[in-house]
C-alpha cells in the first residue's frame, strides 16, 4: 500500500561498531528498513541484540560507522550543526525509564513544553495552551502541570514522556522500550494509548521492545534482531501468524499465551554470544536447534517467505523447517 510513496525513513546497510580498548563491539551490523509515514515499525530482539544502538544511530545520538540514513529524502548520515539541528526538531524520543528521564526539579508543565523552549516554538501562553491540550491527549489530571514527577506514578511518568515526545509534532518518535519498565496492567494502558494517538495523528514511530507480542499487537511492521543482524522483518500478521525464522519462533515461544497457529516449541539455550566475536556465518547459529555446516561458513541473506508479500527472512534453511 506504500509503493507509490518515498519513506520518510530509510535506512541502508546501517553497522554501528563501538571501539572499547582493543575490543571491538559489533552493536549493529547491515541493518536496512524504511519506514513509511503513519507506520509503527517495532524492532524486537534480545537484551543486547542491538535495537538500542539502532535507535540512537537514526536520531545521529550515536554516530553510524556504515551505511546510510534518509530522512524525508535527505541525508542525515553526515549532517551536521544548524541542519543536524533542523532536522532533529522532527525526531523525538519516549525512553525507556520514566524515572530516570524526567527531570524531578522541574514542573511537569517545564517537563512538557521544555522541547518548545528548545525550539522557540510559540509564544509563553501558546505553549501553556499547548501543554493543557498535551494534558488532555494523555489522559492526565489537568492540574498535572503545576506538579513535579515524583507526585505520579510509573504509568503516568510515562504519559508525561509521551506528552513531551508529542509537544512539537514530530514527524518520527523513536521509543526506547516504553513500557519495560511498567507493571504488566499498565503497559497495557500505555500501549492503547500509543495505539489511539497513532491512530489519531497518523503517527510514525520506531517502538523498540523485547516483547514481540506486545509489537505484534502495536506496529504495522515488525524486525526482529539478533546480534545486530536482522533475523526477519514483515507484516506483524504475517510474522505472528507465521514466524519463520527459529530465533522468531524462540521468541513467540516464550510467550506461548499468544498467535494462533499450532508451532513447534523452541526453547533458547545457551547466552548471547559477545558482540565482541560475533559466531561466524549465521550469529544465531550457536543457539539454532537446526544449525548445519553451511550456517557457520556463509552470513545468510533476507530472503522472501513465499510467493507474494513482504516477509523476509535470513535463515539458509527455512524452507525445510
Ligand atoms: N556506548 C557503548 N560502548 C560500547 N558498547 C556498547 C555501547 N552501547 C551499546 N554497546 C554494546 O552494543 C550491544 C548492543 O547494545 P544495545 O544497547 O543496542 O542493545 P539492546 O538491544 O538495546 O539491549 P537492551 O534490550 O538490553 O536494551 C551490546 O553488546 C552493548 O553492550
Ligand atoms: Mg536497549
Amino acid at each position: 500500500m506504500h509503493e507509490s510513496t518515498s519513506p520518510l525513513l530509510s535506512i541502508e546497510g546501517m553497522g554501528k561498531i563501538f571501539t572499547v580498548g582493543k575490543q571491538s563491539i559489533h552493536a549493529v551490523q547491515d541493518v536496512s528498513l524504511n519506514i513509511h509515514r503513519g507506520e509503527i515499525v517495532g524492532i524486537v530482539g534480545e537484551s543486547g541484540s542491538g535495537k538500542t544502538t539502532l535507535g540512537r544511530c537514526v536520531l545521529r545520538l550515536t554516530e553510524p560507522t556504515q551505511g546510510s540514513i534518509q530522512f524525508d529524502g535527505i541525508n542525515l548520515t553526515h549532517l551536521e550543526g544548524i541542519p543536524l539541528r533542523h532536522m532533529r526538531r522532527r525526531m523525538q524520543m519516549i525512553f525507556q525509564d520514566p524515572y530516570a528521564s524526567l527531570n524531578p526539579r522541574m514542573t511537569v508543565e517545564n517537563i512538557i513544553a521544555e522541547p518548545l523552549n528548545i525550539h522557540q516554538i510559540g509564544t509563553a501562553t501558546e505553549r501553556h495552551e499547548r501543554v493543557s491540550a498535551l494534558l488532555k491527549e494523555v489522559d492526565l489530571p489537568p492540574d498535572s502541570g503545576a506538579r513535579y514527577p515524583h507526585e505520579f506514578s510509573g504509568g503516568q511518568r510515562q504519559r508525561i514522556g509521551i506528552a513531551r515526545a508529542l509537544a512539537i509534532k514530530p514527524d518520527l518518535i523513536v521509543a526506547d522500550e516504553p513500557v519495560s519498565a511498567l507493571d504488566v496492567s499498565i503497559q497495557a494502558q500505555v500501549v492503547n494509548l500509543l495505539k489511539d494517538l497513532q491512530e489519531r495523528y497518523h503517527l510514525t514511530m520506531l517502538f523498540i521492545s523485547h516483547d514481540l507480542n506486545v509489537v505484534n499487537f502495536l506496529c504495522d511492521r515488525v524486525v526482529v534482531m539478533y546480534l545486530g543482524r536482522v533475523m526477519e522483518s514483515g507484516p506483524a500478521q504475517s510474522i505472528s501468524n507465521r514466524p519463520t525464522h527459529p530465533y522468531t519462533q524462540a521468541l513467540l515461544s516464550a510467550n506461548p499465551h499468544l498467535g494462533s497457529v499450532k508451532r513447534q516449541r523452541i526453547a533458547l539455550s545457551g547466552d548471547l554470544p559477545s558482540p565482541a566475536h560475533p559466531p561466524s556465518g549465521c550469529v544465531f547459529r550457536t543457539r539454532c536447534p537446526f544449525a548445519k555446516a553451511r550456517c557457520s561458513e556463509e552470513i545468510p541473506q533476507l530472503r522472501q517467505v513465499g510467493e507474494a508479500g513482504e516477509q523476509q527472512v535470513a535463515c539458509h534453511f527455512f524452507e525445510q523447517l
